[in-house]
């Protein structure tokens, strides 16, 4: 198990799965996660929306930048309400994006770069669209009518909570065809499906089945919390819902093993936790409650809010892993924050009102940051070093910006922009048929933004965080590693120990706009000298072990001593 000692995780001597830890059995606890939407990605085809061919002549790119795993967002046939969250087949590729063929093809050359890709399984609901849900609504004698969830009335279930609030005024719609009011968690347009129905819970595992023969190496399984409805619950983490789950883990792991379960629990922590059960349900779970709180960090310039999450961030099996993330292609949630610090978060981070949408802000990382290179660099070291592996959302290695005028969440989905051609690289279509438009304004249009010319700069974005990624890829410590604060004299310092097997890391992370003079406490054997993985510049320590250094303004360090604890 791994031990949460106040501000400390370490590795104990009865840690159970010891002997894998060189193995690849573990691989997620060491990946380099990257999302991608298929349709902003490369247009391969003409047609003006991303596909699968498109992905795959990106590959390169995505090697290059040092991406082990791949995670897909749905590809599926939809009608696109909710961006393929609304799945209409859960056996088929949507045309715009091209043919199972095609993906086939995708998984191939992913796995000859020696990459993984996971997809997105949407277990919650399905589209209205879905023909179990047509055949359901059109008769109660239908056998699809129990997939979904009915009822005469609206008071059932009054104890949960509304997801999309700017949209949806109940969990309940009215179906005319039905002539009952069906359940959905999501748009009303999004059924949930009937989980007490074992008819449902087959349904799944057969979908999965399916992509899992097709070779992919796992899952992020949407919206997790809320497969169950239970009377005087807010019918979230349910422990039928988690039973479910371990089933679902059993059938990869009796059939599938080595490929991985990844969870959307948009949860507190002490919540969180019960989805890795025994190492038996989720291999890896999103932590959704650091991700604010490092947004909160930056502004406030004091590494308390950090802190805080850190320690109430419980212990998970050995072999399990937390995923952090800065943004991804939702709002930035504001769910696991108090209403004060929601409040604060909107006020520093999203002043205009169309910046908001439902509980968060639908904005990306650069535009959140003022396009502040040092500072998205900084965010960046955070994201990297943390305990837990690292996802990057598509666009974000370059600091691409949003559009807060378009509809939803479509403002950060927008086309990825590979160069100053036509559609920024992306497409060759008439502008006018692009599934979005392109970027278009003075700091973050395509001429300001774009791959190549970052990928030809030695001091750009791309380029600072391909260097963090292959550091990061030297060493186990940072998938693996215990961590543990250091002492520093200021809190507009995020200082911390990484160590693995001998080998000891400090990250120092400068979280204020000013230059910081710290000194720090190495504790025991420091061989007098710390190395900078980045760029081999040795800093000295004092006799009494203590090592000051003047940091720049959002300057991060990763120093090395070779020293173990
Ligand atoms: C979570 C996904 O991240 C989001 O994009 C989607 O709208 C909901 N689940 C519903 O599937």
């Amino acid at each position: 198990m791994r031990v949460l000692l106040l501000n400390l995780i370490e590795q104990t001597e009865t840690d159970s799965t010891a002997n894998n830890h060189a193995g690849e059995e573990l691989w997620y606890q060491d990946a380099i996660f990257y999302e991608v939407y298929v349709r902003a990605f490369c247009d391969s085809s003409g047609n003006g929306h991303g596909d699968l061919k498109g992905l795959a002549s990106k590959l390169d790119y995505l090697n290059d930048l040092g991406i082990d795993c791949l995670w897909l967002m749905p590809f599926y046939p939809s009608p696109l309400n909710d961006d393929g969250y609304d799945i209409a087949d859960f056996y088929n590729i949507h045309p715009d994006y091209g043919s199972l063929d095609d993906f086939q093809g995708l998984v191939a050359e992913i796995h000859a770069r020696g990459m993984r890709i996971i997809t997105d399984l949407v277990l919650n609901h399905t589209s209205d669209q879905h023909p179990w849900f047509q055949a359901a609504r059109s008769s109660r004698n239908s056998p699809y009518r129990n997939y979904y969830v009915w009822s005469d009335t609206k008071e059932k279930y009054k104890e949960a909570r509304i997801i999309f609030v700017d949209t949806e005024e109940s969990n309940w719609s009215w179906d005319e065809q039905a002539g009952q009011y069906y359940w959905h968690r999501f748009f009303s347009s999004q059924p949930d499906l009937n989980y007490d129905n074992p008819a449902v819970q087959d349904e799944m595992i057969k979908v999965m089945k399916f992509w899992l023969d097709l070779g992919v190496d796992g899952f992020r399984a949407d919206a997790v919390p809320y497969l169950f409805e239970r009377e005087g619950t807010n019918c979230e983490n349910l422990p039928e819902t988690h039973a479910y789950l371990r089933r679902l883990r059993r059938f990869m792991d009796e059939n599938y093993p080595g490929r991985i379960l990844l969870c959307e629990a948009n949860q507190w922590p002490e919540d969180l936790r019960p989805y890795f059960g025994d190492g038996d349900e989720f291999h890896v779970g999103f932590h959704f409650p650091i991700m604010p709180r490092i947004f909160m960090a930056l502004r406030k310039e004091n590494v308390s809010p950090i802190e805080w999450i850190i320690e109430r961030t419980p212990v998970i099996p050995d072999s399990c892993q937390w995923c952090i993330f800065l943004r991804n292609h939702d709002e930035l949630t504001l769910e696991m924050v108090t209403e004060e610090e929601r409040h604060w978060m909107w006020q520093e981070y999203a002043p205009e009102p169309r910046m908001r949408l439902n509980l968060g802000i639908r904005r990306r990382l650069a535009p959140l940051l003022d396009n502040n290179q040092k500072a998205i660099e900084l965010l960046n070291s955070l994201l990297f070093t943390l305990p837990g592996s690292p996802i990057i959302y598509y666009g974000d290695e370059i600091g691409m910006g949003d559009d807060i005028w378009m509809a939803d969440r479509d403002g950060v989905r927008t086309p990825m922009q590979w160069d100053t051609t036509l559609n920024a690289g992306f497409s060759e279509s008439d502008p006018e048929n692009l599934y979005s438009q392109v970027i278009e304004n003075d700091t973050y249009a395509p001429d300001q933004v774009n791959v190549a010319d970052q990928r030809k700069s030695s001091g750009s974005l791309f380029s600072n965080i391909s260097k963090m990624i292959a550091v990061r890829k030297q060493s186990p410590v940072w998938g693996r590693g215990d961590f543990r604060w250091a002492s520093t004299s200021t809190e507009q310092v995020a200082a911390y120990f990484r160590s693995y097997l001998g080998e000891r890391i400090l990250v120092v992370n400068n979280l204020s706009s000013s230059s910081q003079d710290i000194s720090i406490d190495l504790h025991t054997g420091s061989t007098g000298m710390m190395v900078d993985l980045f760029t081999g510049k040795k800093y000295p320590v004092s006799k009494r072990d203590e090592l000051r250094l003047t940091l720049e303004p959002y300057q991060y360090l990763w120093l090395t001593d070779g020293v173990g604890l």
